[in-house]
């Protein structure tokens, strides 16, 4: 009998957690929502598999956690027909490059990021293709005293179009003219967050700092910013702070972006990937003392 009593599978010491006993095609009690929100507060990351729902039910999952987001920003992904809030995450086989292809918080170069981002996989290539998860608050707690003390003293400029190209070059897999065109189009979306910052439901802080759509620390130069940008990007993404999903047909993955960065592996060249994925507002994070 599924709904009735959620079991929880960690997947690493620090983030994801796979749930059984669920079926996202019915209604959810108000018990067993709770049990996955408190999941997902401790996990950062859960799973589902064997899930067989529609866009529909994809919404009313999502719904149960917070308000779900139209694409409200000039962003390139494509909607899913006839729904104004589910975007389809897809590489054709002839893709130059995936999306999501490096480690990254969803919507952080938005002053108002998403809370959480729910991906329901459609369509999967014969092997590869996973999504890897890091979790924020084990960074910080890795970070030596003095260094936590300074970070929370700083914020940090995440600009959207990093993830295109840096300082005149462009991003593996991005043409010239396609850098210039996101730096075109991009131009002016971003934003400024506190380096560390405190998760509203567990109160745990987090490094908010993500190795792409980081720019620089608000009041320094790039170039000062760099080294101790790539130094934390480096802790974030140890090994042991990340688990990784390996999808199935069937396949659920949310995820919170106050908790988690995320990659999504771009191994499966000359196939076809297709997810469909709902974004979901709720209480940011707080900031911890007087960022910069
Ligand atoms: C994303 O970055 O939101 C996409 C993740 C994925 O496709 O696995």
């Amino acid at each position: 009998m599924k709904n009735q009593t959620i079991t929880v599978r960690p997947l690493s010491a620090h983030t994801g957690a796979e749930i059984t006993g669920v079926d996202l095609a019915q209604p959810l009690s108000d018990q067993t929502y709770l049990e996955i929100r408190e999941t997902f507060n401790q996990w950062g990351a859960i799973f589902f598999r064997d899930q067989d729902i529609t866009p529909t039910q994809q919404l009313e999952f999502a719904r149960r956690f917070g308000n779900v987001t139209p694409d409200d920003y000039a962003s390139n992904l494509p909607l899913v027909d006839g729904y104004e809030e589910l975007k389809e995450i897809v590489r054709k086989p002839d893709d130059p490059r995936n999306v999501g292809g490096f480690w990254h918080m969803d919507k952080c170069f938005m002053p108002d990021p998403d809370m959480a981002s729910l991906l329901y996989a459609k369509e999967l290539p014969p092997y590869g293709g996973d999504t890897m998860f890091a979790h924020l608050g084990a960074a910080f707690d890795a970070l030596s005293p003095g260094l936590q003390a300074t970070l929370e003293t700083l914020s940090t400029v995440l600009i959207k179009s990093r993830a295109y190209g840096d300082g005149g070059t462009p991003a593996p897999g991005v043409t010239a003219e396609g850098y210039a065109e996101a730096l075109e189009k991009f131009a002016g979306i971003e934003a400024t967050h506190p380096a560390v910052a405190r998760h509203p439901e567990t109160g745990r802080k987090v490094l908010f700092v993500g190795p792409v759509y980081s720019d620089r620390f608000a009041g320094w130069t790039r170039e000062e910013s760099l080294p101790l940008l790539d130094y934390l990007s480096g802790i974030l993404t140890r090994p042991e702070h990340t688990c990784r999903f390996r999808w199935e047909e069937g396949s659920l993955a949310m995820w919170d972006n106050r908790a988690v960065a995320h990659y999504a592996l771009d191994d499966y060249p000359g196939h076809r990937r297709s997810m469909h994925r709902v974004t979901i507002q709720g209480p940011w994070l707080e900031p911890t003392s007087a960022a910069a």
